[in-house]
């Protein structure tokens, strides 16, 4: 029986510069993306309609049937392709559930990618894209892979190429935090502000060009951070304890509650984890180095 393995890595934001609210209800972004070593496999195979299942560490916390975005994205391919649904998808979880890595996004653009694959229906990756930024606003990232700046509600992609590897240390939390969640906290924070265009700015730009880690740490930004720490106060002494024990810089990951610390080399990456844990300050925490690449 022929299967198709994908492989998609995590994502972080380097910069997430969060606008104005849209007619849409989605939020004008400005963002860097960088995806990291932390992979989802999700393997399609033969099915009779779209089945789900998923093992791995993060396994027990993935929706099942049409709550699942890899389903809806087998879903989606096969409707514009004009075919039956019809795929087995097992999906390794290793990315959180609901961390602010992008894992769901992650396992619709295996999904995609695989689908397309088996059912050899040749689309490129203009198609794609435009069907995975229907499922959601990171999955045309999360396709792509490497690093980017990320515009519109993130689904508008400029693909930057950076001198070298970046190394984290990604902290894994307990438990969650919704997306939605976070981005409306935000705006009830904010009703009294006048919210200015988005923009990355230029010192990140220019650090991915050395990916010098000093420079890209003073250039780290998430407008989400704030209010992501408002929801789970811990994440404060997380954060302080990360640069207390030598990180060049840390932020909360996307939406959280996942945050990700820079480290100087893949060596200081792995003796920071094991001293995060040690300090009892998250679940789990996991060295990794991005820009990385989603695999067949
Ligand atoms: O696009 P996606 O379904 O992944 O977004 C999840 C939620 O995050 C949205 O329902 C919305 O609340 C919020 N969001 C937003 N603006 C964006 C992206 C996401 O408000 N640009």
């Amino acid at each position: 029986v022929r299967q198709v393995i994908a492989r998609v890595p995590a994502k972080i934001n380097l910069v997430l510069a969060v606008g104005a609210v849209r007619p849409d209800g989605y939020h004008e972004l400005a963002t860097v993306f960088q995806a990291v070593s932390l992979y989802d496999e999700v393997v399609a195979s033969p099915g009779d309609g779209v089945s789900v299942s998923a093992s791995g560490p993060y396994g027990y916390a993935v929706p099942a049937g049409d709550l699942n975005i890899a389903v809806r994205a087998a879903r989606t391919l096969a409707h514009h392709a004009g075919i039956a649904a019809d795929v087995r998808l097992d999906i390794t979880k290793a990315i959180p559930v609901a961390g602010g890595l992008a894992g769901g996004s992650a396992d619709a653009a295996g999904a995609l990618l695989a689908c397309n694959e088996l059912w050899r229906l040749g689309l490129d990756d203009r198609d794609l894209s435009g069907i995975a930024a229907a499922l959601g606003s990171d999955v045309p990232f999360m396709l792509a892979g490497g690093t980017a700046v990320g515009t519109g509600r993130g689904e508008q992609l400029r693909h930057l190429d950076t001198a070298g590897m970046l190394h984290w240390v990604l902290a894994i939390a307990d438990g969650q935090l919704s997306t939605s969640a976070v981005y409306r906290r935000l705006d009830s924070v904010r009703t009294s502000q006048s919210v200015s265009k988005p923009d990355v700015g230029q010192s990140i730009l220019t650090a991915l060009q050395t990916a010098d880690p000093v420079a890209v740490g003073l250039a780290l930004r998430n407008d989400l951070q704030e209010v992501a720490v408002e929801l789970r106060p811990t994440l404060t002494q997380t954060l302080q304890t990360g640069r207390d024990l030598g990180a060049v810089s840390g932020i909360v990951s996307g939406s959280g509650p996942t945050c990700a610390f820079l480290a100087r080399s893949a060596d200081h990456a792995r003796s920071l984890a094991a001293e995060l844990v040690s300090a009892g300050v998250c679940a789990d925490a996991i060295a990794v180095a991005g820009p990385a690449f989603l695999s067949e």
